[in-house]
């Protein structure tokens, strides 16, 4: 049984990213280096998400997100 994501932020990240590089989006809310796994994860049974970059986007810090790593909106109803 996985623990419960916490709320890093209520608004998203802004992240400049590098178009075609591998990035950790940290689900879990734990990471010190927000938006991004930093391993922190470990024994709460949840999992970062691997993605590819294709341009500066908006990443979920609320941990909320149906759409995971990126901002759905869902923080404003937080
Ligand atoms: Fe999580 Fe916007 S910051 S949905
Ligand atoms: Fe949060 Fe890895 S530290 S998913």
């Amino acid at each position: 049984m996985s623990e419960e994501a916490i709320i890093a932020e209520k608004s998203p990240f802004a992240a400049e990213l590098v178009r075609g590089e591998s990035y950790y989006w940290c689900a879990c809310g734990r990471s010190k280096n927000q938006p991004f796994c930093d391993g922190s994860h470990q024994g709460t049974g949840l999992e970062p998400v691997a993605f590819t970059a294709e341009k500066t986007a908006y990443l979920c810090g609320c941990k909320r997100t149906a759409n995971g790593p990126f901002c759905d909106g869902t923080h404003n109803k937080l």
